[in-house]
């Protein structure tokens, strides 16, 4: 268990930039069922399902700050369901949309429509390209509609823009009478409070969170997280990740954030595989994260190798110099 024998031994000699490459992607591309995901998991499972052959579709607001896992698990379950092609027809049993940035509703209808495979998915006004959306999702036998980054619809935050939005994702979900999730950042939620309509079509809302580390129970839940990480590393031998030390370090440079885990360390695969070693040790970590900038923490401190690191008293340290820095700008 503690090799990783898809990935052959280094043995010290440096690895080929093309492998650095793969080692990687591979990194990358690594997702755990962790139980919070697993649990978004059937909440959408359970919408799809329900939603056949019922009267009303149901629908679902899922919220949280950028890097948690939303799209992992959106385009996860989207993947399930491949697009196929009957009697010159495809078939899209999930349509997935991310919203541009400064987005307009006919913005969001044209992309769902390009999505769709519309040939003239930008042509016709906001009302007769809402009118071919609808008339698609029957063709196309969509099943569920997820429409992602949904605070792009409200970029420019007037009024009008609130007013106008909310009522267009109203009617359309009355109208396309498919279950919908919207999921975006927190600040999306304020069009609910423009439109009590919408608010009562999507009562169920649901908030996203990273990982938290101050209970007992919490931290065995992040450090389970990191055991499943640190199996599936491009290396021969693990990093024991979820070593308690290694993990209150691992915490305390990510704040549990999911995304920044997952830069860590592929910057950390990358100096490995340049080393030529077989694992990932601290002083790639320490290395990685000198790399990555979180504009939000000026203050951080690098804790890989740093034995004498303390996960509360590298956090007290950090808020102090913040309280500090808005003492003398306030
Ligand atoms: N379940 C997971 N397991 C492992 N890594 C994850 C998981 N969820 C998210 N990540 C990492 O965090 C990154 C950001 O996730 P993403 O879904 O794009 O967040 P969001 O949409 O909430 O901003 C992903 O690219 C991935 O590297
Ligand atoms: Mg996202």
């Amino acid at each position: 268990m503690s090799e990783n024998k898809k990935f052959a031994k280094l043995n010290g000699f440096p690895a080929s930039p093309v492998e650095v490459k793969s080692r990687r992607e591979h990194t990358k591309s690594i997702i755990v069922s962790h139980p919070r995901y697993q649990k978004i998991m059937n909440r959408i499972e359970e919408l799809h399902f329900y939603s056949s052959g019922s009267l009303q579709a149901e629908t679902l607001f899922l919220y949280g700050e950028t890097g948690v896992g939303k799209s992992t698990v959106l385009e996860e379950y989207t993947e399930r369901f491949q697009r196929e092609i009957i009697d010159g027809i495809t078939i899209v049993p999930i349509l997935y949309n991310k919203v541009p940035v400064g987005a307009t509703p006919k913005s969001v209808a044209s992309s769902l429509l390009s999505s769709l495979g519309d040939p003239a998915y930008d042509k016709g006004t906001e009302i007769s390209q809402t009118d071919r959306l609808l008339h698609f999702i029957k063709v196309c036998k969509v099943e569920l509609i997820i429409i992602d980054e949904f605070q792009h619809l409200i970029d420019r935050d007037t009024r009008t823009v609130l007013r106008k939005a909310s009522e267009w994702i109203k009617k359309f979900s009355d109208d396309a009478n498919v279950p919908i999730i919207l999921c975006g950042m927190p600040e999306s939620k304020r069009i609910f409070e423009h439109n009590e309509q919408l608010d009562r079509r999507f009562l169920d809302k649901e908030e996203i969170y990273g990982f938290q580390y101050i209970t007992k129970e919490e931290q065995i839940e992040f450090r389970t997280f990191l055991k499943a990480v640190d199996e599936d590393l491009p290396f021969y031998n693990r990093t024991y990740l979820a070593d308690k030390k290694l993990s209150d370090k691992m915490f305390y440079a990510t704040n549990g954030n999911p995304y920044y885990v997952n830069k860590i360390l592929v910057e950390a695969t990358a100096f490995a595989a340049k080393s030529g070693n077989d694992s990932i040790d601290e002083n790639h970590l320490y290395e990685a994260f000198r790399r990555i900038k979180n504009s939000k923490r000026p203050f951080v401190t690098n804790p890989f190798t740093n034995d004498k690191f303390n996960l509360f008293d590298a956090f007290e340290l950090e808020q102090n110099k913040n309280k500090k820095l808005a003492k003398n700008i306030g």
